[in-house]
């Protein structure tokens, strides 16, 4: 796990926290789980437009990692598997975080991150008394079957690859794969955080999409360099810009317990500079660990030189929350209107965008017409039909839900079969055959024909 301490940077002008993560739950991309009962620390849930970036966002991952390569395979692995692989691992011995204890306040904090911590509320100064740090296991564990002891427990994978070491041999030979091959999966990962914080960065239940490259020892450094420019493209495909990415090698005193090097891939935040995914070397640590507590060969024959070894892993692995949440501070933007008006717009690429398009009759009395054609559409895409209020209302309803494109049915679309499309960053409006839409949709949405 990597240390968020970063140089803080200027905030992007455009997005604060704040806004974001009113807009979020103004609208319903994300908000507190258990919110009636006042919410859990560190878990979130996505409402319809949340799910709906977030799928998106795991699609595209899984499209470029996995089906668009001959040499990736995916797997979608139990979020509980063998507690030994844990210990095998070296999670249960060493993922933790250090802790120390406010004496006066009884609060906890993470003991590197003292500087953002909130003042003593006991002390007269503020200042808290602290006890020595001490390290905190991260995983959470639970139990299995009716009988609740030690030898029930189990744990709540704390990174999705656990079971992709686990499963290697066997999708090798299922799979026909020969080394350099990746696995990657897509799920839940959970973290007993001590402090989680800004909004879904930090939380305590989250998703990851990683892939781990098996290639031999030798090669590690051309692999490592293979996936660090394929996973820069990636976040430039999904929209973010140069301004807002870096890349950002780990210190020796910040490499996780399995990893020799390691680069993260870092987006300005409105609270600074941090990491959305890393890259890590993982050398042959995994398959290693995993022989010795098994009792079973992980170790492969190169076909040609007969040499036997056990393969070193290059891993990508992306948080899909923190990603979101990137992608939201990015494509937020207020912006004035003409008399004196504003509006709210997320600017989110049309790939990612929630909704794809709106229809919008202008009036209730076109809704048949309409709403076949949002059914037609709908076969595609994500589409919304809104015919309640005012046309203006409307729009900025899908500005603020990052719709890319408004279709207009009005009382001429009757007679002239067209439509009037919209489109959310220029705000131009465009008279188009109704019967040429999808292409039109189709085309501005990077489809192919
Ligand atoms: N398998 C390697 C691994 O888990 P990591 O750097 O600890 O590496 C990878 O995590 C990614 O998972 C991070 O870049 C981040 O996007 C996401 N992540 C990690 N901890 C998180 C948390 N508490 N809340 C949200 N996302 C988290």
């Amino acid at each position: 796990m990597s240390a968020d301490t970063r140089e803080q940077a200027d905030a992007p002008a455009a997005a604060r926290m704040e806004d974001v993560v009113s807009l979020c739950a103004r609208r319903g991309y994300i908000f507190q789980s258990g919110e009636i009962y006042g919410g859990i620390n560190g878990f979130w849930d996505y409402g319809p437009l949340g799910v709906e970036l977030k799928n998106n966002v795991k699609a595209f991952w899984w499209q470029r990692m996995v089906r668009e390569r001959e040499d990736v395979e995916g797997l979608d692995s139990a979020i509980i598997t063998h507690p030994r692989t844990w210990e095998a691992s070296g999670h249960v011995a060493h993922f933790s975080d250090p802790m120390v204890d406010c004496r006066a306040c009884k609060k906890r904090f993470r003991a590197d991150q003292l500087d953002d911590a909130p003042k003593c509320t006991k002390s007269k100064d503020g200042s808290h008394d602290l006890t020595e740090p001490r390290d905190f296991n991260l995983m959470l564990s639970t139990q299995i079957g009716a009988h609740a002891d030690a030898a029930t427990t189990a744990y709540l994978r704390a990174e999705t690859c656990g079971s992709i070491f686990t499963d290697f041999r066997r999708v090798r030979e299922v799979a026909r794969q020969k080394i350099p091959f990746g696995m990657a999966q897509i799920g839940k990962a959970f973290r007993n955080e001590i402090n989680p914080r800004n909004f879904t960065f930090r939380s305590r239940e989250f998703e990851q999409a990683e892939m781990e490259f098996f290639c031999h020892p030798d090669s590690t450094d051309e692999w490592f360099e293979h996936w660090s420019s394929v996973r820069l493209d990636f976040h430039r495909d999904l929209g973010f810009s140069e301004a807002n990415l870096r890349t950002r090698p780990h210190g020796p005193d910040e490499l996780a317990h399995y990893c020799k090097r390691a680069i993260d891939i870092e987006f300005l935040f409105p609270f600074g500079w941090q990491e959305i995914e890393g890259i890590h070397d993982r050398g042959s640590y995994d398959l290693t660990q995993h022989t010795e507590f098994s009792g079973k060969e992980l170790a492969v024959t190169d076909e040609q030189t007969k040499e036997r070894f056990v393969p070193a892993v290059v891993e990508t692995s992306v948080g899909i929350d923190r990603t979101s949440l990137a992608l939201l501070c990015a494509a937020y933007a207020e912006e004035p209107l003409e008399g004196g008006e504003s509006r709210t717009v997320m600017r989110l690429s049309p790939r990612i965008a929630p909704i794809k398009a709106a229809i919008l009759p202008l009036s209730k009395k076109l809704s048949e017409p309409a709403r076949r054609l949002a059914a037609d559409l709908r076969k595609r895409w994500n589409v919304f039909y809104d015919d309640a209020g005012n046309i203006g209302r409307r729009y900025r309803r899908m500005d603020e839900a990052g719709t890319p494109f408004c279709v207009t049915y009005d009382f001429d679309s009757e007679t002239d079969q067209q439509v009037t499309v919209r489109e959310r960053d220029a705000m131009t409006q465009e008279r188009i055959p109704l019967e040429g839409v999808v292409a039109y949709l189709r085309e501005r949405l990077g489809e192919e024909a």
